[in-house]
């Protein structure tokens, strides 16, 4: 399937971040462009979360006359703008909600990318239907009265994707969105990406998962250690080869109804 892509969204040009005194990313490179999707893939601390929080700026890099972040082909932005136009799905994001808040508010807390609702944010009879309609949507609309901390993980990270979605913004970022769902959840879960893709935003998925780089992911970036391993079309990348030397360990790639498996090397002993 073919993807129209347009203007570049993200270009990360030559950039470095250090989070305390680790190099969380070093010398970086990587545009991604309007309705284009690309998962992020590399082992635990490669720099695949940091690299996402340059995009919703809460890191930057560090300043250098050839280092570059543009967004929306933008260098400067308030950063409350620019988060209008992202939404996010995390760990960290699940982990800042209190046990107490309802399903409503959870989705509704999206549209000023906070983690509860106050009583001084107004939301508009617009605003609320549009909540209603998402989770109604993503099927978790009989929760819109029940405590965040009484929903499975499943019904939770739905309603998750309905606050990333809230405010309709142009890239939805997803950082191992399912982690501890089970399968049937998972698969749920990436359908409904799905059809957020059909949409015609763009998808930025972190994952430790290669079956989740569905169809539609067409680009993917290797990272590692921090630097960049490689990038570019998924064919070329989702590879034995690739994949063993991404993960310092012998593995072979199976491919099954467009959907890719990583497996040990060597097969059956
Ligand atoms: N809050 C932090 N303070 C200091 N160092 C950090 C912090 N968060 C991450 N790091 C370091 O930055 C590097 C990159 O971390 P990052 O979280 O981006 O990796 P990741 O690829 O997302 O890993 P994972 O797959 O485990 O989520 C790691 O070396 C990590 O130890
Ligand atoms: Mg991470």
């Amino acid at each position: 399937m073919r993807i129209a892509v347009g203007k570049p969204i993200v270009e990360l040009h030559r950039v470095t971040v250090y989070r305390e005194k680790t190099k969380a990313l070093e010398d970086i490179t990587v545009t991604v462009r309007a309705g284009e999707h690309v998962a992020v893939l590399g082992p635990n601390g490669a720099g695949k979360s940091t690299l996402l929080k340059l995009i919703t700026r809460e890191l930057y890099p560090v300043a250098r006359p050839e280092s570059t972040v543009r967004l929306f082909g933008r260098k400067r932005w308030d950063v409350w703008a620019l988060r209008r136009r992202l939404g996010i799905v995390s760990h960290e994001v699940q982990r800042q909600y209190r046990d107490h808040v309802v399903g409503l508010d959870v989705v509704l807390s999206g549209f000023y990318w906070s983690t509860g609702t106050w009583p001084h944010q107004a939301f508009t009879p617009a605003q609320q239907e549009r909540a209603r309609q998402l989770m109604a949507r993503f099927g978790v609309g009989a929760l819109s009265t029940v405590p965040f901390s009484h929903m499975s993980a499943g019904e939770q990270r739905r309603c998750l994707l309905a606050r990333a979605l809230v405010h309709n913004p142009d890239v939805l970022i997803l950082d191992e969105p399912t982690n501890g769902l089970d399968v049937a959840a998972r698969f749920a879960f990436l359908e409904l990406v799905r059809g957020v893709m059909a949409e015609g935003k763009t998808v930025l998925l972190v994952t430790h998962r290669l079956e989740e780089v569905m169809p539609e992911i067409e680009r993917v970036v290797l990272l590692k250690g921090g630097r960049l391993l490689a990038e570019g079309p998924k064919d070329h990348l989702l590879t034995d080869r690739w994949l063993s030397r991404l993960y310092g360990v012998p593995l072979a790639v199976v491919q099954a109804n467009g959907h890719y498996r990583v497996v040990p090397a060597g097969g059956a002993r």
